[in-house]
């Protein structure tokens, strides 16, 4: 079996959230937002010890949560970008890594199936994210925010996590944005930059990536629907 690697980017500080701790560590019905999100890996790869990318100078504060919440994890020093914080949990995974899923510690609602599909389209095409198409209408404005065009919507995907990737093509993708100065705000596109095909796959508008105040409580809402807000 190809040996499989969680990524898991969680050094923003989370600015549009207001709070006066990385966004991470906001608790969700009571429980840090990353807490929530390593449970729900754990559930669909049992045994995984995904890589965490934090803040350096939080970095005790995210160990004592994964000590008090039994969450299993490898806990490494993220960037200034989010891609800086990639890159540096890519570069931790030992060279014979197979498939990588980078997933924005944010986004604390994954249900399994979209995860697996992903996975199962890295394996046969190289790199695959989870996405969903979007409802409203996508305007593109000029500098002086006049309406400049309307794409055509049915061709539009909204993106999500995880992204999943064989481990030789998340690297060289990496490698050839970080030498032509590049900087995405995600890894697909980075794949596909460097030529690389990555596959949609469908997931679900639940999976909220946690930005705005209004999204906590969001995601309370759907926690207890589900019946999983408790500590
Ligand atoms: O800022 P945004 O919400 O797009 O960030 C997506 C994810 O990337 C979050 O989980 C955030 O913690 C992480 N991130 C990071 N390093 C940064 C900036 C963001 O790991 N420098």
């Amino acid at each position: 079996m190809t040996e499989f690697a969680w990524i898991l980017p969680a050094a923003g500080m989370g600015a549009r959230l207001r709070a006066d701790l990385p966004k991470a560590l906001v608790p969700l019905c009571g429980t840090p937002i990353l807490v929530h999100t390593l449970r729900r890996i754990a559930r669909i790869s049992p045994g995984a010890v995904p890589v965490v990318l934090v803040p350096p100078e939080h970095h005790a504060a995210f160990a004592r949560v994964c000590a008090t919440y039994e969450t299993p994890c490898r806990l490494l020093h993220g960037g200034a970008e989010r891609q800086d914080s990639v890159r540096a949990g890519l570069e931790a995974l030992p060279s014979d890594t197979g498939i990588v899923a980078i997933h924005d510690a944010a986004r604390c609602l994954i249900r399994p199936e979209p995860v697996l599909a992903a996975v199962a389209a890295a394996e046969a095409c190289g790199a695959a994210t989870v996405a969903v198409p979007v409802v409203d209408t996508i305007l593109v404005a000029d500098a002086e925010e006049y309406l400049e065009s309307t794409p055509d919507r049915r061709t539009l995907w909204a993106c999500q996590t995880p992204q999943v990737f064989q481990y030789e093509v998340i690297m060289a993708a990496h490698r050839s944005a970080r030498a032509e100065g590049f900087l995405g705000t995600d890894d697909a596109s980075l794949v596909r930059r460097a030529g690389g095909r990555v596959k949609l796959v469908a997931g679900d508008s639940s999976n909220i990536k946690i930005t705005r105040p209004a999204d906590l409580r969001m995601a309370e809402a759907l926690l207890a629907e589900e019946d999983s807000c408790t500590g």
